[in-house]
């Protein structure tokens, strides 16, 4: 059964390259992003875990916690790191999941067997402090992700979750907002005293708040 957004993320305990976790007790009161990676020693993957570990800075700033997952055991996880740093020149700096039995893999429905039996997806799940799933991302195995577009989707995700507004199309931090269709005028006056822009009264724009 897929997770949907709203759904609570399934807890488990599994051994990773920075030992072993169990995962609500590690998201704790943090966000966490997930990210399945169809197997260790591939090239596409190589490159995403080698600009997930240069970004891990961008993701500290937000309070999130990043965490990969590979259907590999963890000592083949720890000899990729290797060429990971050498190929990348960015050293692993965050977990990664050893899931050769695949239990998590599973959970999470990351394996599509009309993609492949036996590959992950890239799978991204966007996790609040209140374990539940906030966004997800689907990627082929031949597609590398865009990590900047996930910090992105955080920034709109952590913006909606602390003030009443959603982000538009092509939306980037400091960029206007929109009042969400649940505001009332009368609620938003109070909420949003430098006032908006109705372009219609469903389309309401504000300067992005708490910038
Ligand atoms: C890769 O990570 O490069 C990859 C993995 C499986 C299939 C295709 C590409």
């Amino acid at each position: 059964m897929a997770l949907r957004i709203g759904d609570t993320v399934p807890d488990f305990t599994a051994e990773t390259t920075e030992g072993p976790i169990s995962f609500h007790e590690w998201i704790g009161d943090s966000w966490a992003v997930l990210f399945s990676h169809p197997k260790d020693f591939t090239p596409v993957c190589t490159t995403e875990l080698g600009e997930a570990s240069r970004l891990k800075p961008e993701f500290d700033r937000r309070g999130v916690k990043i965490v990969g997952l590979s259907v590999d055991p963890a000592d083949s996880h720890r000899r990729w790191a290797a060429d990971i740093e050498e190929t990348q020149g960015q050293a692993l700096n965050f977990p990664v999941i050893a899931d050769s039995d695949r239990k998590v893999s599973d959970m999470y429905d990351m394996i599509h067997p009309n993609a492949s039996d036996t590959f992950t997806v890239r799978s991204v799940f966007i996790i609040g402090p209140d374990k539940k799933v906030k966004a997800t991302l689907t990627y082929p195995a031949s597609a590398g992700r865009n990590f900047d577009e996930i910090l992105r989707l955080v920034d709109s995700l952590q913006l909606t979750s602390q003030y009443s507004v959603a982000t538009p199309v092509n939306w980037k931090p400091g960029e206007d907002c929109i009042i969400v269709p649940a505001v009332t005028d009368e609620q938003a006056k109070e909420k949003f005293p430098g006032g908006w822009k109705a372009l219609k009264p469903y389309l309401r724009i504000v300067p992005q708040p708490g910038k």
